[in-house]
């Protein structure tokens, strides 16, 4: 199944069982405000464990999600036209990419994560990535069970963070497998 996210237009639903449908789709300029908001409204906690530090300074990270460059992009989980989690991938070399995923504390544990992490793995693997790394801090147990069910493998790398690597084709699957075991159904929705 190969789908072409990086066209704005295109969206990726999927039915989250005790929630309802929510739609992924590529973050464009006029999602800056609302980005800005998701952010700022995540707890201290949370903020540490995406950005590996404590920041407030949002609007530089959410420019260049959505800047329509090559070298990074950003997707929005929305339920109800509220974003309710986002995805980023950085490129770092021609088949290489990092990645992060945040979900808003309200809606953890349904899935959002990995099926955000799925569509990432999608469109890394539509533009030629063959790898995708992301920094986890080591009490980020949650991020360590979805890169373990994925067959994600972890090297130290400086202090308490870990980097996680996973290979998208392999990732991908599994991602699916679990998703589908989980009662999550996906499918693709093409602009009209
Ligand atoms: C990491 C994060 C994105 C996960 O989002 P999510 O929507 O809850 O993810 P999912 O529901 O797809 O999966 C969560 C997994 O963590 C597990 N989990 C959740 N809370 C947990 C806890 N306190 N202890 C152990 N496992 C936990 C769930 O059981 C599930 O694993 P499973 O599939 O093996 O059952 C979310 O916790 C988050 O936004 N954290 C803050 C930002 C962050 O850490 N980002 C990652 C940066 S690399």
């Amino acid at each position: 199944m190969e789908y072409e996210l990086g066209d704005n237009r295109i969206v990726l639903e999927a039915y989250i069982p005790r929630l309802g449908s929510i739609r992924v789709r590529l973050a464009s300029w006029r999602d800056r405000e609302k980005l800005v908001r998701f952010f700022e409204n995540l707890s201290e906690t949370s903020i540490s464990l995406r950005f590996l530090s404590y920041t407030k300074d949002f609007r530089s990270i959410v420019d260049r999600m959505i800047s329509s460059s090559e070298s990074a992009l950003g997707i929005i989980a929305e339920y109800r036209d509220r974003i309710v989690g986002v995805g980023e991938l950085y490129r770092l070399g021609r088949d290489k990419c990092e990645a992060a995923i945040t979900v808003s504390e309200d809606y953890r544990g349904l899935c959002i994560g990995t099926t955000l992490l799925y569509t990432l793995l999608l469109i890394a693997h539509s533009r030629g990535v063959k790898e995708i790394v992301g920094y986890i801090h080591a009490s980020n147990t949650p991020m360590f069970s979805i890169l373990d069910r994925l067959g994600g493998r972890r090297t130290l790398s400086y202090s308490d963070v870990v980097a996680g690597y996973l290979l998208v084709d392999s990732a991908i699957e599994k991602a699916r497998e679990i998703l589908v075991s989980k009662g999550v159904k996906l499918s693709v929705k093409l602009p009209r």
